[in-house]
């Protein structure tokens, strides 16, 4: 008798809970729990009740569709009632959807079904006198609902009249919803206000919709696909929901594009391929895909229940998004030392994977979230991509302070820094643990300190094994042990012993490009080696030192300035030194004579007793621009062997061409 009492304070229990989610969802536009853990809720209620075996009234959310009307709209009675969709969450529940329909409809009958995709968005009945729209309303609790007529208006997808000649009296049912990217701007716009943003693109239509002025609707971008006719449905010319469709779409109405399959495999194959692919295809939210015994007929027979058609069936997709509990928030340095806010969550299954943190993406995300450690949260994770959490849902009591901006990195202890108009913060050091492979990477590339034979995996197995744990250890390398190492022939490491050695004096440029300082590519390099004479006074050069140069604007001085200002980055540019690092100034550094300044060459062709690099760091040592093309800008095209269309562009141009026979005595002129 104890357990039946307890039993059914359960149900009373949970009926309590899901309508006042009801009113959250349908009545403020603001849930406060997932769709997946309503959904739960609602099973258990169902279950429960069946157990009891006590009669079920009728107000018990198992029984009803959505929450009466609000009194802030004027109440519309539905002319033919606009029931729900019983839900299926597997392939073994819509197995059995299938086997019940077949079982009602008699043996060997033929089940054809049409699929359309289950929007996420609100539910409308669209009432057309004479083709006229005269009312659209919600669908409240599937009775009566809410007169939103002024605001359906002025949604351009709702027609005004329809086409063709549609029954006397036609009842319209069609979802309203929001597409992601007016959901994205939206958002945007309203945080740039300082307005709230909507949670989802489901609450943001139905807020949209559910206004007093129609106007702000009218703002919204708001799209309608219909799908349902209620009353007048007998009137028109369609015996089956392909047909009804084809002729809404003939009326002028949207409607999603539709297929039709017949067996539970074609059912099974066409689930997997929507929810692993195809819903990302499209620009809205779909939560499921509906099925609908095609054949109207057929449907007659079958008939509906309380609150939903037997006919038809919502097979809901994994749901992408969870609510669970942040143990902590912590920063993350990544590869290139972007230091990214990432949430330790209390583990939640999202759409079929144990998710158990997500990012938060930057500070600014973090602050406009307010997610604080001890938070529940709304965690999603869409297809492939990386979880995140969607808003905070605070906590019962006292919240937790909101989490700072950090200080100094969690990988290396140096300092952080967030440079002005951007939103990272970031570690400069260049020896970061977290960041030191993709910088050995960079500094042995070709286009920097150029270290033949010191590849990624070599690379990774030796920062793996903790050889490497600065760019100097790449000067100290231990040799004899590397040689142990499948697939390191004595050749193989002297080759490699050589090209280390060899890096030790290459040009300042290379080397400036090698560190990886932000900004700073190639050209910059170039631009600054060929300013200041050497490293240190390089170091040592102000702000306006740097901007003075061409091509160096505010942001990258910065970025030079705060990575030479890193006393990590300091220390480790003294132990290279140390170790016969030494950047050479190319020939033509600050001091020398620039004879070529200002003018732009193009070489092209073969020339003899020059590798190409070789020259144009020549040239540009002189002041040269270098160019890739002949334009009538250009002031020298230097020709060797085999010169093809730029040496005929030069002609056609008037442009001066330098034959390579002249190049050494030419050189040698503008060197004098
Ligand atoms: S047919 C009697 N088709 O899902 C059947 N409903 O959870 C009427 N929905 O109330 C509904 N996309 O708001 C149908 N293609 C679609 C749908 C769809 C979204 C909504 C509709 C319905 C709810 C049931």
């Amino acid at each position: 008798m104890a357990e039946r009492g307890g039993l059914e304070r359960e149900i009373i229990e949970l009926r309590r809970q899901l309508q006042e989610h009801n009113h959250r969802y349908y009545i403020d536009d603001a849930p406060t729990i997932s769709d997946a853990e309503y959904d739960a809720l609602l099973r258990r209620l169902q279950r429960l009740e069946t157990e009891a075996g006590l009669p079920i009234p009728p107000d018990s959310p198992t029984q009803t569709v959505g929450a009466p009307p609000s009194t802030r709209f004027t109440p519309r009675r539905h002319k033919v009632a606009m029931l729900s969709l019983e839900n299926a969450f597997s392939d073994a529940e819509m197995a059995a959807f299938d086997r019940r329909l077949r079982t009602l409809l008699g043996d060997g009958a033929d089940c054809e079904y049409v699929v359309e995709p289950k929007i996420d968005g609100l539910a409308v009945n669209l009432t057309y006198i004479d083709g006229r729209l005269v009312c659209a309303a919600t669908r409240g609790d599937g009775t009566q609902g809410e007169d939103v007529t002024a605001n359906a208006r002025t949604i351009a997808d709702i027609p005004w009249r329809l086409r063709g000649e549609p029954p006397p009296e036609l009842e319209i049912r069609g979802e309203v919803l929001m597409d992601r990217p007016t959901f994205t701007r939206l958002n945007r716009e309203r945080r740039a206000e300082g307005a709230a943003p909507f949670a989802n693109p489901r609450n943001a239509a139905a807020g949209s919709l559910r206004q007093r002025d129609p106007r702000v609707t009218a703002g919204r971008g708001l799209r309608f696909f219909a799908y349902a006719v209620g009353a007048g449905l007998e009137a028109i010319p369609a015996a089956n929901q392909e047909g009804l469709l084809a002729w809404l779409r003939g009326c002028g109405l949207p409607v999603q594009p539709w297929q039709k399959c017949a067996t539970i495999d074609e059912i099974v194959a066409l689930v997997a391929r929507w929810e692993r692919e195809l819903r990302h295809s499209l620009p809205y939210d779909i939560d499921g895909l509906v099925f609908k015994l095609n054949d109207f007929a057929q449907q007659q027979r079958v008939g509906a229940l309380a609150r939903a058609p037997r006919w038809a069936i919502a097979r809901k997709f994994a749901a992408e998004e969870a609510t669970t509990r942040v143990a902590a928030i912590r920063w993350q340095v990544g590869r290139t030392g972007v230091l990214t806010p990432v949430a330790d969550l209390d583990p939640v299954a999202v759409a079929g994977v144990t998710v158990t943190h997500a990012t938060l993406h930057n500070i600014d995300e973090l602050r406009r979230k307010d997610v604080r450690p001890g938070d529940r949260v709304v965690v999603r994770r869409a297809g492939e991509v990386i979880p995140e959490i969607v808003r905070s849902l605070g906590r019962e009591g006292t919240r937790a302070e909101p989490p700072d901006a950090p200080e100094t990195c969690p990988a290396c202890g140096a300092r952080t820094r967030r440079a002005t108009g951007e939103v990272a913060i970031r570690c400069d050091n260049i020896s970061c643990p977290a960041q030191l492979l993709q910088h050995c990477r960079h500094f042995v590339s070709r286009e920097a300190m150029d270290i033949d034979g010191l590849g990624r995996k070599l690379l990774t197995r030796l920062v793996d094994e903790g050889m490497v744990t600065s760019i100097a250890d790449l000067y100290r390398l231990p040799w004899s042990r590397i040689a142990e190492w499948e697939g390191m022939g004595e050749k193989k490491i002297a080759n490699l012993r050589q090209a280390v050695e060899a890096s030790k004096s290459r040009p300042l440029e290379r080397f400036l490009f090698a560190l990886g300082i932000r900004h700073v590519g190639a050209a910059t390099a170039r631009a600054l080696a060929g300013r200041f004479p050497s490293l240190e006074r390089l170091q040592a050069a102000p702000i306006d030192a740097l901007t003075a140069i061409d091509g160096i604007g505010e942001a990258v001085a910065r970025a030079i300035r705060d990575f030479f200002s890193e006393p990590r980055n300091r220390r480790l540019l003294d132990e290279l030194a140390g170790l016969g690092v030494r950047p050479q100034v190319a020939e033509g550094g600050a001091d020398a004579p620039r004879p070529l300044a200002g003018r732009r060459i193009v070489v092209t062709g073969t020339i003899e007793g020059w590798s190409r690099r070789a020259l144009e760091q020549r040239l540009r040592a002189l002041g040269a621009a270098l160019s890739s093309s002949v334009s009538a800008r250009t002031d020298l095209v230097i020709a060797g062997e085999r010169a093809g269309g730029k040496l005929t562009r030069a002609r056609e141009l008037g442009v001066s061409v330098l034959n390579s026979a002249d190049l050494p005595n030419w050189l040698e002129a503008m060197e004098d």
